[in-house]
Order: C-alpha cells, then sequence, then structure tokens
C-alpha cells in the first residue's frame, strides 16, 4: 500500500495555486447564474442518500484536482487495503475490518467483496456472535417481565447506540423503555435509578476494554444498587458487551456478547455494541440496518471516483479546511429524531481525525479535523443561524432531511421541509441590501443529504457514508484515524488527582489546578 500525503503530491500545489487565481473568489450566485446545469452536475444518488453538493465553493476544475489529489495520496490502494484487512491502524498494528460486520455471510447474494479464508473465517466469526446477540435481543423482547433496558457506556459504547436507537424510534416495538448512562457524573445513573425496578431492568454494560472508568464505576454502582434492592439473578438482568469477556466475568457477568480488537469503539454498533438497538427493533431491523450500511460499504468500495459519494465529501472537506481555512463544520439533521447525529459524528470525526502528526508521527504542516457541531433544525435556526447567515466566519453546513414523515400531523412536514430548503437557499444567495444590518452576503456553502425515508437502512447508509467520508479525508491527510492517543493523558491525570482531593496533597500540582482543589476541598 503506497500512500502519499495529500502536501506531498503535485496535485496539491496546483489546488493552492487554483485557490489563489479562482477559488477564492468564487460566488455561488455567479456560478448558478452561468451554469443552469450545476445542480444535476454537482448532485448525485448513491445507496439510499441523494446528495446535492451544488450549493458549495466548487467547480469542475477545482473536483478535478481534488479527485487528482485522492489518486496521487492512494486513497484508493488504502481503502482496498482496509476492505482486505490490512493492519491500517498501524499504532496499534490492528485491522480496522467494520465493514466485515455488516457483510452478508458466505456464500453471499449481492456482493463482489473480496474473500480469503482469512476473511471467511472472521466472517464466520462475526456471524455466530450476530446470531447469539440477535436471538439474545428477540429473547429480552418476548420477556414481559423486563421493561427497561439501561445501557452503561460511553463513547463509542454509546453514543452510536444512542443516536440510532432515538433515530429509528418509529421502528421501536418492543415496549422496552430504553436508557443510556454515559457520564461518570453520578447525576445522571441516579436520576436513571430513581425510575427503575430491580426486578424489571436489564442492565447492559457495554466497553469494548471493559476497564474505561466512568463505566466501571456506574456499572458497579448500578450493581450495588441492584443487590441492594434484593436483586439475586445477576446472570438474567445484566449483559456486557465487550471484547474483554474475561474482565466481564470477573466483575460478575455471565452473559456476554464480544466482538474483537479489528472494531474501533467509534465504528462499534455494528458489533454486539448494537444490542440495545437490536432490542428496540428486532432482529430484522438490526439486518437491515447492517444492510443499508452493506449497500454503502460497497458504493465506496467499487463506485468511480468521480461519483464515490464518500470520496467527494471528503475532498470537499479538505478544500474547506486546507485551502479556505474554514474551522468548523455544522451538522443541521431537520428530523428532531436525528438529535443525537452532530454528538455522534463530532466523534466520528474529532476523534478519528483529530490528529497533529501523521501516520510516521511526523508533526504536520496543514490542519485537519474541523470541529463539528449542530443541533436539530428547526430549534438551530433559533439559535446560532444568525452567526452562518451573517458572522464573520464562514460555516459550511450539512443538512440532513428527510422526504416522507413518519407521523400524520397536518401541516408540520412541509413546513419543516420548506424551512430547510429556505436555510440553505438564505445562506447561498444572500441578500443585498443597503449595505448594513439587514445584509446578507450569501455565499455561505452547504451540502445538503436527503434521505426518502428515515428507515434502518436509510440510517446504515447514511452512517457509513460518514464514516467513509472520515476515512478518506483522514487517508489524504496522511494520519492514522483509527487510534485516540489524545485521550489518555486526562485520564492518567485524573487518576493522580482523585485521591489527593481527599487528601489535599498538591505537591508538583501547577498553581491553577492546587488552588482549584483547595477550593473544592474547603
Ligand atoms: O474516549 C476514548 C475511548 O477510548 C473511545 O474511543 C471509546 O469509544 C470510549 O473511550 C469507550 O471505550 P470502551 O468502549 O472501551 O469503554
Amino acid at each position: 500500500m503506497s500512500r502519499v500525503r495529500c502536501d506531498r503530491t503535485a496535485a496539491w500545489g496546483q489546488i493552492q495555486a487554483y485557490y489563489e487565481t479562482s477559488g477564492k473568489d468564487f460566488h455561488l450566485r455567479d456560478a448558478f447564474a452561468n451554469d443552469p446545469q450545476r445542480f444535476a452536475r454537482f448532485s448525485q444518488d448513491a445507496p439510499l442518500v441523494f446528495a446535492d453538493l451544488s450549493k458549495n465553493r466548487l467547480d469542475a476544475v477545482t473536483e478535478d484536482l481534488l479527485l487528482e489529489l485522492a489518486q496521487q495520496s492512494g486513497v484508493l490502494e488504502h481503502r482496498d487495503a482496509m476492505f482486505a484487512g490490512e493492519k491500517v491502524n498501524a499504532t496499534e498494528q490492528r485491522e480496522v475490518w467494520h465493514v466485515l460486520l455488516r457483510r452478508p455471510p458466505k456464500p453471499a447474494l449481492g456482493t463482489t467483496a473480496p474473500s480469503d479464508g482469512r476473511i471467511d473465517a472472521e466472517l464466520a466469526k462475526v456471524h455466530s456472535t450476530l446470531d447469539a446477540m440477535l436471538a439474545y435481543a428477540e429473547s429480552v423482547r418476548a420477556d414481559t417481565s423486563i421493561t427497561d433496558v439501561v445501557n452503561i457506556g460511553i463513547g463509542g459504547s454509546d453514543l452510536g447506540p444512542q443516536m440510532a436507537t432515538l433515530a429509528l424510534d418509529a421502528f421501536a416495538d418492543s415496549g422496552k423503555r430504553m436508557h443510556f448512562v454515559s457520564n461518570v457524573d453520578g447525576h445522571e445513573l441516579a436520576a436513571t435509578l430513581k425510575q427503575l425496578k430491580v426486578y424489571s431492568t436489564l442492565f447492559l454494560i457495554a466497553s469494548k476494554t471493559f476497564t474505561t472508568i466512568e463505566t466501571m464505576t456506574n456499572a458497579r454502582s448500578a450493581k450495588a444498587w441492584f443487590e441492594a434492592q434484593g436483586g439475586t439473578d445477576t446472570a438474567r438482568h445484566f449483559a456486557a458487551l465487550t471484547t474483554n469477556v474475561a474482565a466481564a466475568n470477573a466483575f460478575g457477568v455471565t452473559t456476554t456478547f464480544g466482538f474483537w480488537d479489528w472494531v474501533g469503539g467509534r465504528y462499534s454498533m455494528w458489533s454486539a455494541i448494537g444490542l440495545p438497538l437490536a432490542i428496540s427493533i428486532g432482529a430484522e431491523g438490526f439486518h437491515r440496518f447492517l444492510a443499508g450500511a452493506h449497500g454503502m460499504d460497497e458504493h465506496f468500495r467499487t463506485a468511480p471516483i468521480e461519483t464515490n459519494l464518500p470520496v467527494r465529501l471528503a475532498l470537499l472537506d479538505v478544500w474547506y479546511r486546507n485551502f479556505h481555512g474554514f474551522t468548523s463544520r455544522s451538522i443541521a439533521p431537520y428530523h428532531s429524531a436525528l438529535r443525537r447525529l452532530p454528538a455522534y459524528l463530532q466523534q466520528l470525526e474529532m476523534e478519528s481525525n483529530g490528529k497533529r502528526v501523521d501516520a510516521g508521527g511526523e508533526a504536520l504542516a496543514f490542519d485537519t479535523s474541523p470541529v463539528l457541531w449542530g443541533e436539530p433544525g428547526t430549534n438551530g435556526q433559533h439559535a446560532y443561524f444568525q452567526m452562518l447567515h451573517q458572522g464573520t466566519d464562514v460555516v459550511p453546513v450539512e443538512f440532513v432531511a428527510v422526504k416522507k414523515a413518519r407521523h400524520t400531523l397536518p401541516g408540520h412536514h412541509d413546513l419543516l421541509l420548506s424551512n430547510v430548503l429556505a436555510q440553505a437557499q438564505a445562506l447561498m444567495v444572500g441578500k443585498a441590501d443597503v449595505g448594513g444590518h439587514k445584509d446578507f452576503p450569501g455565499n455561505r456553502p452547504s451540502t445538503f443529504l436527503l434521505l426518502e425515508d428515515l428507515t434502518p437502512e436509510s440510517l446504515g447508509a447514511l452512517i457509513a457514508l460518514q464514516e467513509h467520508r472520515v476515512f478518506v479525508s483522514g487517508s489524504l491527510w496522511g494520519i492514522n484515524s483509527f487510534d485516540q492517543w489524545g485521550v489518555e493523558l486526562g485520564k492518567v491525570l485524573a487518576k493522580d488527582i482523585e485521591p489527593r482531593l481527599a487528601s489535599g496533597d498538591v505537591t508538583g500540582l501547577d498553581g491553577s489546578t492546587a488552588g482549584l482543589l483547595a477550593r473544592l476541598r474547603a
């Protein structure tokens, strides 16, 4: 596999030159006025997702240069290496194989994905675990004595299953109340426990490593609460979702569903970590979710580069981050069920690509991950869209809209859709006034992702699209998108500080930390 860092390609300099001569003065209003075909040229279908990129600061020359950048950087070879199970997570010496989690079992109808003995062996493990996990989900669904399911996990062991369970609420037919506890802040667990009865609650302890301090603390407190209330049947009321089955057993949980080191935490909801979703929407629904993602995997693996949607989105991300210097991207899902999508994408993008050295450990001379943030529309319009329209920063917006409503309240959906269209339009066209407070500069870029319907399949496709887009931008930047060393230091320091809160020992601490610690103890 030959990867070339983006800034060491010939295309990089050409893009920089083009940006200086034309790119920076590009105006969307003129681009639409000059090209009646612009929408057709810069929009495309991908499996279950339609994408309109036309309201971005892109022209044909820029796109060609960016595609050339992808070719020269070896993105396609890198992609193939990921699918083939090479150890593309080099700093941890691991394969990056979440695509296997959604691949149909062999012999697979409808997939031409590569096979070899090693892939087949992993796939067999994936499917036997999936079958066991889904059989368990069905048994929980059928058990009317269980009314509440509490997922205890954090990061990838919380954000994915929570986001997807909320997003697919219209498909939830288990009759169970689903709860998600992630924060080590005891207020969260305490508030949840208040709503529970020990004999009707199932706790899922979700942790890839089974060592994460927040999750272990919450799991211990949940178990103590269970026992204090007279609960004895741990096998029935606790299950663990982890790669560290031995630690789960040592903790006293015997019902376990495993996964593998090659599943990154933020890429894990397709594994046993997806159990809350499977309980909520059932085994068939979960299979549909996987199938939607697999459809997008096949698109990413096989579509020509110029119509490969994850590649096109990632190139746009690089164009904005490295040439325009835009520092963030706002996620605007116009569907209230997608309200945790921004938080989910924050981890996906920022934990993957928030890196300052390349895969070889060398400092980068350019920027990487943008900041991702957002709220569902139309709420964001009444909060921070002011800044998007008239602020001094340009923030590309990513709208996600769904054509079909699954409620029957008259009028609402048309109003919602007219708002999302209007916001994208207003950002782009702006409005010239007398040059003061009521002036809208326009030329504010946005991408519009459209789903026909929010279903398990389309959600799977949408998330796989985002995963692959993050892969491609990380690949261009030459970084390892699959480690997260940056979360370690805080963990180590918290361990050092915790006993000091009791002892008051401030030896060796900086002045501010020592001062705050003293104040907390006073
Ligand atoms: O915050 C770091 C991190 O390792 C994430 O990458 C991960 O999703 C999260 O912690 C939870 O880890 P685990 O599933 O091992 O508890």
